[in-house]
């Protein structure tokens, strides 16, 4: 057959094999707060590309003639696909891309203007699950994990007028984290900001700022590394604190600490101050507040006050726009969680935009940040830790600066295993190494059978978090008094999960469940028992509004799960938001 060579891609199997290097992850990251972007965001051309024919033929190459000059027959045509806006959840712009989970292409061509002496960095916000880019014809690398940032280096491919191409890959995989299996909808594509941010060749890889925790709060401690291994002296500027000092750098690593008492940053009062940092050629500004996080006996302190943690787990997900929210949404939802009178917010079960971290500095809202450990994750595969540890890393890496996360939770519901123990505790000491300034926690699962509050994981983290539904799926009320006096931790406890579905449009009897009333009467027993407990410094009850979920098919769920307590357009708020409202108004 003519076209033998070039059809040879039918027969090949592990197509994907070649596409696994270069990977862009934590090593790749470069510090990019309050640097110029060009936006690649906006119209994009995409297709559905079920087989991943793009990858088995290769159609970034983009070859249309054979050696002898014949025209060859190609299965796409990049210019006349369908296009879309980007970022965006694809799943909600059209009914036949609803449930759609697999391979997709997306493709648009730009101007770019090098300039020397400058490296020029892709920053994908993220996209769900792999995502591969070509630019050029030419094979960038491939980033995994749906949550984080994923940076190439695409100076050296870049042109005048460019063609890039994406193709994400959002099959659930068992080996992947989480795996095919959450109590979430998958939604995939590019979901968050596609940038180029060029920087000088000798640029500032990593920023590192923080209120030294000694319970001084009088010590700013500033880390920096550079790109490259060179000595200089950087400055670092914080007006308001009348700070202008030089950082001296040796071999791309620099450290100092400044003598200063800042106003501390708390969700009351979320002080924030601007910082600008020159190293070299290279400036880069943040804004960030100082404050310190401490757990002492089984108490929290919050610049040592005690704090009782007032909290909400919320989804990332809004009706319209499916998990690309917009800022507007953003800030609805922490002003909505200020006015039910919580201090914290949990963001399970995976990273959300950096977005709401900068706004949660901006209005005072402490936050919970969790990595998609979830459920059965294949604890004992080694490239499965890589990937989860790398998510940590990641999320570390792009929110260290922000006062407003006080919690890294290396997982959620997962069974106390041997294998599970071995790897969720390597991430809680990984977070430990890369974090003195925080707490390091997980939803753990209760212990059933001896009905209390044992599971191994707890001895690697600061603050125990602990789902347990009494009233709902353990329908005996009596369990939570009995848990409570059955366990004896050493340390806090966050009630990370507890709850009820209520359907507003159910009318049933009052003890009913799927009723409003029933969900109410759940928040009712719950926060009175839980608040009698004096070792449970915090609670995050699941969840704040309704949100999509395949496994949900019950006539009161209708592919939605139910617990919320606004429903899903975040308009009406039902009988139970008002229990928890006056709860933690009482609460302090
Ligand atoms: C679990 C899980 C949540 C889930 C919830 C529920 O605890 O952590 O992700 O949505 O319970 O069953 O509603």
């Amino acid at each position: 057959m003519a076209g033998k060579k070039y059809m040879s891609d039918i027969h090949l199997e592990d197509y994907t094999a070649q596409y696994e290097t270069p990977l862009a992850d934590s090593k790749t990251m470069i510090f990019e707060t309050g640097r110029e972007r060009f936006s690649l965001n906006g119209t994009w051309q995409y297709a559905i590309d079920q087989y991943d024919t793009c990858l088995r033929q290769k159609w970034f190459r983009e070859i249309y003639k054979d050696a002898a000059g014949f025209t060859l027959p190609v299965d796409y045509s990049f210019d006349t696909w369908e296009s879309i806006s980007l970022p965006c959840s694809f799943n909600v712009k059209s009914e036949r891309l609803f449930l759609y989970e697999g391979p997709m292409v997306f493709t648009k061509k730009f101007p770019y203007e090098r300039k020397d002496g400058r490296r020029e960095f892709l920053r994908i916000g993220a996209a769900n699950y792999i995502v591969r880019v070509f630019l050029n014809g030419v094979y960038m690398g491939m980033h995994r994990g749906g949550s984080t940032p994923a940076f190439f280096d695409i100076t050296d491919a870049l042109k005048e007028e460019n063609r890039i191409i994406l193709v994400t890959d959002t099959t659930r995989r068992p080996e992947q984290v989480p795996t095919e299996n959450t109590d979430w909808f998958n939604y995939g594509g590019v979901y968050r900001d596609i940038d180029i941010i060029s920087v000088p060749d000798t640029h500032i890889k990593d920023f590192k700022i923080c209120l030294v925790p000694d319970g001084e709060y009088d010590k700013i401690k500033v880390n920096i590394t550079l790109s490259k291994p060179e000595t200089l002296t950087g400055t670092i500027e914080i007006k308001e604190l009348d700070v202008k000092e030089n950082i001296s750098i040796d071999k791309g690593f620099g450290e100092t600490v400044i003598l200063r008492k800042p106003k501390l940053w708390s969700p009351e009062e979320p002080k924030l101050y601007d910082i600008m940092l020159t190293a070299g050629r290279d400036v880069i500004t943040d804004r960030v507040g100082f404050r310190e996080i401490k757990v002492k006996g089984t108490d929290i302190y919050l610049n040592g006050r005690k704090l009782f943690l007032k909290g909400i787990s919320c989804h990332e997900e809004s009706a319209v726009n499916g998990k690309a929210l917009s800022d507007e949404e953003r800030r609805e939802n922490i002003t909505l969680a200020k006015e039910m009178g919580c201090n914290l917010m949990r963001l399970a079960h995976y990273p959300h935009h950096e977005n709401t971290a900068r706004l949660a500095d901006e209005l005072g809202m402490l936050l919970w940040e969790e990595i998609p450990v979830y459920w059965a994750i294949k604890f004992e595969r080694k490239a499965t830790y890589d990937d989860a540890e790398n998510q940590l890393v990641e999320l570390i890496t792009r929110d260290y600066n922000r006062a407003s996360v006080i919690i890294w939770s290396v997982g959620n519901e997962n069974a106390d295993t041997d294998e599970r123990l071995k790897f969720m505790s390597s991430l809680a000491l990984k977070a430990k190494e890369l974090d003195e300034t925080r707490l390091v926690s997980a939803a753990c699962l209760i212990d059933g059978e001896k009905c209390m509050i044992s599971d191994r994981l707890s001895e690697y983290l600061d603050v125990i978090g602990v789902n347990e539904y009494c009233g709902w799926y353990s329908p005996d009320f009596n369990m939570l008094p009995r848990l409570m006096e059955n366990s004896h931790p050493d340390k806090p406890v966050i009630i990370s999960e507890f709850g009820a579905d209520a359907n507003p449009d159910f009318k049933g009897a009052p003890d009913e469940k799927g009723t409003e009333d029933y969900q109410a009467y759940v928040y009712e027993k719950q926060v009175d028992v839980l608040g009698k407990t004096d070792y449970i410094k915090g609670m995050t009850p699941w969840i704040m509004y309704d949100f999509r979920c395949p496994r949900r098919t019950a006539f009161i769920q209708g592919y939605y799960n139910r617990k919320g307590l606004f429903t899903a357009d975040k308009k009406y708020k039902k009988k139970a938001y008002y229990v928890l409202k006056r709860f933690y108004e009482g609460k302090f």
